[in-house]
């Protein structure tokens, strides 16, 4: 984790997740490069009757530090459950290797969920107004959730997750555009996703084991998940996972409010 002051001083801190699945070597003075630029949003749809929100992205701009950038994403945003929101981006083109459903069954959302854009206007089941409203907004809510999901047509794009009773943003990853390690960048083998924090208010806790004074994360560390200590008792078996799950346990809201992101 990382927390980048800007120049203002404001409340400008960002949580950095970054997936980084080999690494390489890179020659001498890449290390300033930008990693990458990030997506802006092509096409956005929403499916009322399954409760989810497909943006198309397109890369802004090539960079090779770490790798090809994916050139197409899909993000999709779907209410899972009445407390969990799930978003996730993937390539649009090619098919990357996911965990199997059958050892984590969730919900599959079918591929033909997201007509085209005449079915926005049709005389579907749902009111198409409903379904003018969302996009103009670019908003997913569900009235059974808490939740509101909410894209950032910006350049780059971003999103945010935030609830409706208290208006608190639980997830904010709309981008700084002084500061490219806010940019969502998709690689092969490398993901960064950053973000912000609301200053002197959030309480981080998780991103792997380790034997730091403190379970609760403090500013600007760095967390590496990498896993270690392969019991060689157990023959055929995995040992130790690395989850980059966190919890923020918000100081100021009230209790039993706390959320975990993964
Ligand atoms: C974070 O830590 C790095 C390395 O220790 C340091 O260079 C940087 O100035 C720190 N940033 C902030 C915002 O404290
Ligand atoms: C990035 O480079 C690839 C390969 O040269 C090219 O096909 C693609 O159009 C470029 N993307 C952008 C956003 O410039």
């Amino acid at each position: 984790m990382e927390s980048h002051g800007n120049k203002t001083g404001l409340s400008n801190y960002h949580i950095l997740l970054v997936f980084f699945a080999i690494s390489f070597p890179f020659s001498h003075g890449q290390e300033t490069d930008t990693v990458g630029y990030g997506y802006v949003i092509e096409a956005v749809t929403v499916n009322l009757p399954t409760k989810s929100l497909k943006a198309e992205l397109t890369l802004i701009k090539n960079s090779s530090v770490y790798g090809a950038d994916i050139q197409n994403l899909n993000l999709l945003a779907s209410f899972e459950t009445k407390d969990r929101l799930r978003i996730r981006v993937t390539d649009s083109q090619t098919q990357r290797w996911e965990i199997p459903q059958e050892i984590i069954p969730r919900q599959n959302i079918p591929h033909d969920t997201f007509k085209p854009k005449s079915y926005i206007d049709g005389d579907g089941d749902d009111s198409p107004v409903n379904h003018r409203a969302l996009l103009e907004n670019q908003i997913l809510s569900s009235p059974t959730s808490d939740l509101v999901f909410t894209l950032h047509n910006t350049n780059p794009f971003g999103f945010s997750v935030s609830r409706k009773s208290n208006g608190d943003v639980l997830f904010d990853a709309s981008p700084d555009t002084t500061n490219s390690g806010t940019f969502l960048v998709f690689k092969d083998q490398y993901i960064q996703l950053s973000s912000s924090l609301p200053v002197d208010k959030s309480s981080l806790y998780g991103l792997g084991e380790h034997t730091k004074s403190t379970l609760k994360l403090q500013a600007n560390e760095t967390l590496t998940l990498w896993n270690a200590d392969l019991a060689s008792a157990n023959l055929n078996v995995n040992h130790y996972g690395s989850h980059p799950f966190y919890i923020d346990d918000p100081i100021s809201v009230r209790r039993g409010q706390s959320t975990g992101r993964d």
